[in-house]
């Protein structure tokens, strides 16, 4: 998978075509052809410096360790995850990362991608929640961000198209949007104070408009590298960072709130190409 990428990086240096993404090309690929057909945007547009860094992005090594972990047979029942039905039947990973969160009839729930992955380390390798390669959530040195990334890479480039379909999806991407505008907290914040507006900046950076789906995917495209902090990150993890901003009480992952911020985000990126993964500030 690696190898493929970095053979492919010097004809992404020199690609000029600007045909819809296929799924072999790289995060790379995907981000520059988004970049030239918004060349004006300030928010997509601020970093040369993560562009460079992308082909050779950590996450990609990441990625790589994922995989071997995925195929591995481990845990108690000493299984591999190749069983696990993140949405599009047991093992189909192409495509199932961008169509989350979904509903999920064993478990009656809308589920995130992570709440999925904990589920199926739970029921299918017979991991405890509190085993270390569940519990450890954050880090590029954790399992949970080596399969994550590995696995959302199976979409890179496809389309965000979260599931809508059941009603209980419905009600939670609404209550994630009534979330996003509602003002409250010491603050009196809302996710709108930083992302209701084109082109706001907090010092130098310019954040990202929730209205401009151009923007947002590259917003909602995690997991990503996360440069200052030399990490792969999590959509959990942002969210979390956010909500940490606004001095809201701790989100709790797996909750009905945090599927609910993610559900309404991942719909407000519908149809755009999502960049799996990233790099960011
Ligand atoms: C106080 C301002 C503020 C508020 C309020 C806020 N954010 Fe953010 N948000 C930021 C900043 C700053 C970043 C990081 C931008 C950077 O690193 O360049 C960010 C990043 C993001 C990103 C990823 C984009 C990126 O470039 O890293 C998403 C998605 C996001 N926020 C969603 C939300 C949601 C959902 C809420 C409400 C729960 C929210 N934000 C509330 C300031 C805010």
């Amino acid at each position: 998978m690696l190898k493929k990428i970095l053979l492919a990086i010097p004809a992404a240096m020199f690609a000029v075509s600007v045909q819809a993404a296929e799924p072999s090309d790289s995060p790379y690929e995907v981000l520059t052809e988004l970049l030239s057909k918004n060349k004006d945007d300030l928010y997509l547009n601020q970093s040369q410096q993560n562009l460079m860094i992308m082909p050779d992005d950590p996450a990609l090594f990441t990625a790589e360790e994922g995989e071997a972990l995925f195929k591995e047979k481990r845990g108690p029942k000493n299984v591999s995850l190749e069983g696990c039905d993140f949405g599009k039947g047991p093992g189909v990973l192409k495509g199932a990362y961008v169509e989350m969160p979904r509903y999920f009839a064993d478990t009656d729930k809308v589920m995130t991608f992570e709440s999925r992955l904990v589920h199926c380390m739970v029921t299918l390798q017979g991991f405890d929640k509190k085993d270390k390669q569940v519990k450890k959530r954050h880090g590029s040195g954790s399992d949970m961000m080596k399969l994550t990334t590995y696995i959302a890479m199976q979409s890179n480039g496809m389309p965000w198209n979260s599931r809508l379909d059941h009603p209980k999806e419905k009600a939670l991407r609404d209550a994630g949007e009534v979330m996003f505008y509602r003002r409250s907290g010491p603050m009196d914040f809302n996710c709108a104070t930083c992302h209701g507006q084109e082109g706001k900046r907090i010092r130098a950076s310019v954040l990202p408009y929730i209205n401009n789906p151009a923007e947002w995917t590259k917003a909602v495209s995690w997991p990503a590298t996360r440069v200052g902090q030399n990490n792969v990150r999590s959509t959990f993890h942002r969210v979390r960072g956010c909500l940490y901003q606004m001095r809201y009480p701790n989100l709790k992952q797996g909750s009905e709130t945090a599927t609910a911020l993610i559900s309404f985000w991942t719909d407000a990126a519908r149809g755009q190409p999502a960049i799996l993964p990233d790099t960011k500030r």
